[in-house]
């Protein structure tokens, strides 16, 4: 089996592309480096069974290509992270819908089958947690510009689903809650690495708003093996599932937790979302999945919680110094 992995070179994607390798897969990856890291994949370089391409998924042509030498397709590459979509709007709302539109034409050329990587982002500020994948979208106005991942998320998911249902493509949607791991950057607003460099560094923990608002982690280990689950069953395909852990934890809790385990002196200091983001910006409350639907098809349940969790991520940022 090929396997090509769109945003292969990113945090969720180069994980699920070593656990493919590992399973005997040979693998494409083709990503820009927009977010990714060359780093996070250098281990595979030189192997006959991993090859990288450093291209867009904006050229259809790249994609075409791509896909013709696969035989299933992963799509994880895309603008991500809240910080991100704000800072570079057009360019997130065009890889999102324009890549993902070239991916599923592509792909439904051959009926190569495809998971798409979708978001938790696309329940919006519903406050029914825990979410069920069939919940109604509860969004914000256009002028803040957050919401557009969410709308471009869900654009994509219209999309997949309407291949599978006029063109039968096989195609299967994850929305993930938050993940967390190895390689994952603080860059573009994630909370844990951004906690765990400040932690290490001794400088202040910054929760943005009160603390009170409430996540659920899931580790990108099990990320991954809910991704090939859900490839790995016919039954998935044209459905939505939602990825993620069940426990949540409030940030102010998860800041402290992180202060401890690094035996940090660091203070924790509340910025209002607006400095933070910008002008007017909105966050849910609460996020959480209700994970019945994957757990009834595939049986999957995440397998390792947030304690943990954070002792990796703590790990891999001592041991890899250059990145804090
Ligand atoms: N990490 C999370 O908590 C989370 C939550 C919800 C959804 N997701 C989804 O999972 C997927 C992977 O996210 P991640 O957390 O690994 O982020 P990431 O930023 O590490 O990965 C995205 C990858 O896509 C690549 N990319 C971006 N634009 C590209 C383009 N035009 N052409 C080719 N490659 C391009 C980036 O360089 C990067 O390597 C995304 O689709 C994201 O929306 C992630």
């Amino acid at each position: 089996m090929k396997s090509l992995v769109t945003g292969g070179a990113g945090f969720i994607g180069s994980h699920l592309a070593e656990r493919l390798l590992e399973k005997g897969d040979e693998v494409i990856v083709l990503d820009n480096l927009s977010t990714g890291r060359l780093e996070n994949v250098s281990h595979l370089q030189g192997r006959d069974d991993f090859e990288l391409r450093l291209d867009t998924i904006l050229d259809e042509a790249v994609v075409r290509r791509a896909v013709a030498d696969s035989d299933r397709i992963f799509h994880l590459a895309a603008a991500v992270g809240v910080k991100f979509i704000i800072d570079n709007p057009l360019e997130s709302i065009e890889v999102n819908v324009q890549g993902t539109e070239n991916i599923l034409h592509a792909a439904n050329q051959d009926k190569k089958p495809v998971f798409l990587a979708s978001t938790s982002e696309v329940y919006g500020k519903n406050e029914n947690v825990p979410f069920r994948e069939d919940d109604d979208r509860v969004l914000g106005s256009t002028t803040i510009s957050r919401w557009s991942y969410s709308c471009t998320k869900a654009l994509d998911e219209f999309l997949a689903l309407a291949f599978w249902r006029e063109k039968r493509l096989p195609v299967v949607i994850g929305r993930f809650f938050n993940t967390v791991g190895p390689r994952q950057t603080g860059r573009y607003g994630m909370v844990i690495p951004r906690f765990v460099k400040q932690a290490l560094l001794g400088r202040d923990l910054t929760v943005h708003g009160t603390g009170e608002q409430t996540r659920a982690f899931m580790d990108v280990k099990d990320a991954v093996s809910a991704i090939l689950a859900l490839m790995e069953n016919d039954d998935c395909f044209g459905q939505v599932f939602n990825v993620g852990g069940e426990k949540r934890i409030s940030i102010k809790r998860l800041a402290e937790t992180i202060k401890k385990k690094v035996g940090s002196d660091s203070e924790i200091k509340y910025i209002p979302y607006e400095e933070a983001y910008e002008e007017g910006f909105e966050d849910m409350i609460h996020r959480a999945p209700d994970i019945s639907k994957i757990n009834e098809y595939t049986g999957f349940k995440p397998e390792n919680d947030t304690s943990a969790i954070l002792d990796r991520v703590i790990d891999y940022f001592r041991s890899n110094e250059e990145l804090i």
